[in-house]
């Protein structure tokens, strides 16, 4: 899958020129991006052929399950169970274009797992126009065109929406403090991505591709994660104490930073100026360390102003206590969060 958006995956009749512009266009967009417009494709695709979908619940739940994704609110877990379910379906056609049919859907759904499901799609939905028009250039032309004007559309509409913030958890658990304290400052357009049930690999079982040529887990979750921060406004690490450390999750996102901003070495600086960290721990007293390694992203300056250590043993708080309950700490948090973040809104009634 690695470079299926340059090398095609299934044979057609295709507009290499229009879909060169397409793969050129995909390389700089966002997964979200992506994932809309895959299903934007498939969407067109089941208009186009009057393909009655009343029949299949999966495929409104594999739409759905991808636009959760885009907010932050699936698991990827979910996302691969449909995009089987699909494919299943997809095998058990008997005419080529509904089979067809349903690979465009099934590749758009999985865009949600990997980008490079869009691009796939986007091949199937040329097969789709060979089996209607046979080797008609000019169908194929104006379906092309299609997918790269609605390519175009939906990545200056994100564009245009830079303003909300993702907050990125790297605890193990639902339900914790670092899922309440984002809840807590989150307005609806942000986005709450949990770490942990992302697709992701740590460094190992490598030779420092990263080093040489590109890490050999590029077909994670975690490349397209990264290259989602530049659509963001600001991003919030929200990053637990475990045995007086910062969580294992944390430092594996940190060490596959090494391939991606050695590739995209222009958007650090930027990537660092929207960077906050909120870390939870015991005390800073007890585990000196912690919050230290939290900080080193920054010059000795800017560290008060990016990164903020919430104490619970100062407030004896337990394990299951929730942090944004108790009323020093909220303060604590809400002044570090207008301070440096930006203005609470008041979005009680939404
Ligand atoms: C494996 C593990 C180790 C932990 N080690 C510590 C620790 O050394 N000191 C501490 O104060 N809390 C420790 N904790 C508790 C977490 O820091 C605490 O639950 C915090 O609220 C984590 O964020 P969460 O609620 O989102 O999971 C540990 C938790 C786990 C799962």
């Amino acid at each position: 899958m690695l470079n299926s958006h340059r090398i095609r995956k299934i044979k057609i009749v295709d507009n290499d020129e229009l879909r060169n512009e397409i793969a050129k266009k995909y390389s700089s967009q966002n997964q979200i991006v992506l994932a809309e417009w895959s299903l934007e494709m498939a969407k067109h695709i089941i208009q186009f052929t009057n393909f009655d979908t009343s029949i299949y619940p999966e495929i409104k739940e594999g739409f759905e399950i991808n636009e959760l994704w885009q907010k932050g609110k699936a698991r990827m877990y979910e996302v691969r169970q449909i995009g089987f379910k699909i494919h299943r379906i997809a095998r058990e056609q008997k005419d080529e274009l509904s089979k067809t049919i349903f690979r465009v859907i099934g590749h758009a759904i999985a865009s949600a797992h990997m980008k490079e499901h869009s691009i796939v799609a986007s091949d199937y939905a040329i097969k789709v126009i060979n089996l209607l028009y046979e080797k008609n250039l000019d169908k194929v032309k104006e379906e092309r065109m299609w997918q790269l004007d609605k390519m175009n559309e939906l990545s200056s509409l994100k564009q245009m929406d830079k303003n909300s913030n993702l907050y990125l958890s790297f605890s193990a658990r639902n339900s914790g403090n670092c899922e309440a304290i984002a809840k807590h400052f989150m307005k609806k357009k942000d986005t709450y991505i949990a770490f942990k049930d992302l697709f992701y690999n740590s460094c190992s079982k490598c030779e420092y591709e990263c080093f040489k040529d590109e890490c050999k887990y590029r077909q994670d979750d975690i490349y397209n994660l990264l290259d989602s921060f530049n659509s963001y406004e600001k991003i919030i690490f929200l990053v637990p104490m475990y045995c007086g450390n910062p969580s294992s999750l944390y430092f594996i996102l940190s060490e596959r930073m090494q391939d991606y901003f050695n590739h995209n070495e222009e958007k650090y600086d930027a990537f660092l100026k929207k960077l906050f960290i909120i870390g939870i721990l015991g005390s800073k007293k007890e585990s000196p360390l912690f919050m230290p390694i939290l900080s080193s992203w920054f010059e000795q300056e800017d560290v008060e102003g990016h990164v903020l250590g919430i104490e619970r043993h100062l407030y004896n708080q337990k394990l299951d206590d929730t942090v944004v309950t108790n009323a020093a700490l909220k303060s604590i948090l809400d002044s570090f969060f207008k301070k440096n973040i930006e203005c609470i809104e008041d979005n009680s009634n939404e």
